[in-house]
């Protein structure tokens, strides 16, 4: 007979907008039997480009919204907010368990990265030098470059994820780290849409997308058996909302979708 758990886990996943959908992926593909809440935060994405009191401001929000579902565990899926928000959502929420991105995925490329790595990210997580500094403290040996790569973000949310506009942009910016790194930090939302991409121009490169990183260490806590739900809320419709939804691999059952003013 199946061992019925007590208590379904409900884990809240919050991205500023449609990019945590690849994070949501990766935890659904780990788990069983989990309730998932994910909200994108639709009407105020870049969060990349605001100012820290702002992206900690709009976290606060997202984290109080998904509270209203009784979550046990929040993932914050966005990288942005990951850097800059943490350590407040920790300290105003300190009964919740809070995982962010950026542990797990510096995890794996200190250990896989053989002589030099690049992390890419949004200007806001690249300036936050969190990525650099962490990499750096695990492993003082490896040589870290990083840079912000803001056009990968409105490039995805358009769908351009394969051909000679997205080639062209990649290249623009990763091409002077072609010889230079052996490893590529995906440290953005976004970015996993464009792995293939990133593998047909530089086949040589590890590439750690840090959405799966972040799966692997919540695995043990995420399984009980039986089908996942998936709710999906965002606060605004987008163009690309639909597609994105539909372009992403989710395991288990979409319940709902909702969109509007929630917040
Ligand atoms: N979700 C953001 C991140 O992972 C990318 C998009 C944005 O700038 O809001 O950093």
């Amino acid at each position: 007979m199946e061992n019925k758990p007590f208590h379904t886990l409900k884990v809240g996943v919050f991205d500023s907008g449609l990019g945590g959908l690849t994070v949501l992926s990766e935890l659904t593909k780990v788990s069983s039997g989990v309730k998932f809440f994910y909200l994108g935060d639709t009407a105020r994405v870049p969060y990349g480009i605001r100012s820290d009191e702002t992206i900690i401001k709009y976290s606060l929000e997202c984290t109080r919204f998904l509270l209203k579902f009784e979550i046990d565990i929040l993932v914050i899926a966005c990288n942005t907010a990951s850097a800059k928000a943490t350590e407040v959502l920790k300290k105003e929420f300190p009964f919740l368990k809070i995982f962010e991105v950026i542990t797990p995925a510096v995890e794996v490329v200190s250990s896989v990265a053989k002589r030099s790595v690049g992390i890419i990210g949004t200007p806001a997580t690249v300036k936050s030098n969190i990525y650099l500094t962490r990499l750096k403290a695990l492993n003082p040996s490896l040589e870290v470059f990083q840079k912000p790569t803001p056009l990968l973000v409105p490039l995805v949310e358009e769908g351009i994820t394969d051909g000679k506009v997205a080639f062209e942009v990649l290249k623009y910016y990763l091409w002077e780290w072609k010889e230079k790194i052996d490893t590529l930090l995906l440290g953005c939302t976004h970015y996993p849409l464009l792995e293939n991409s990133i593998k047909k121009l530089f086949p040589h490169w590890g590439i750690v997308n840090s959405a799966k990183p972040l799966a692997q260490k919540l695995k043990p806590l995420l399984n009980f058996g039986g089908k996942n739900e998936i709710r999906l809320y965002f606060t605004d419709k987008t163009a690309f909302l639909e597609d994105m939804v539909k372009r992403v691999s989710l395991k288990g059952e979409v319940k709902g979708v909702e969109i509007g003013n929630l917040l």
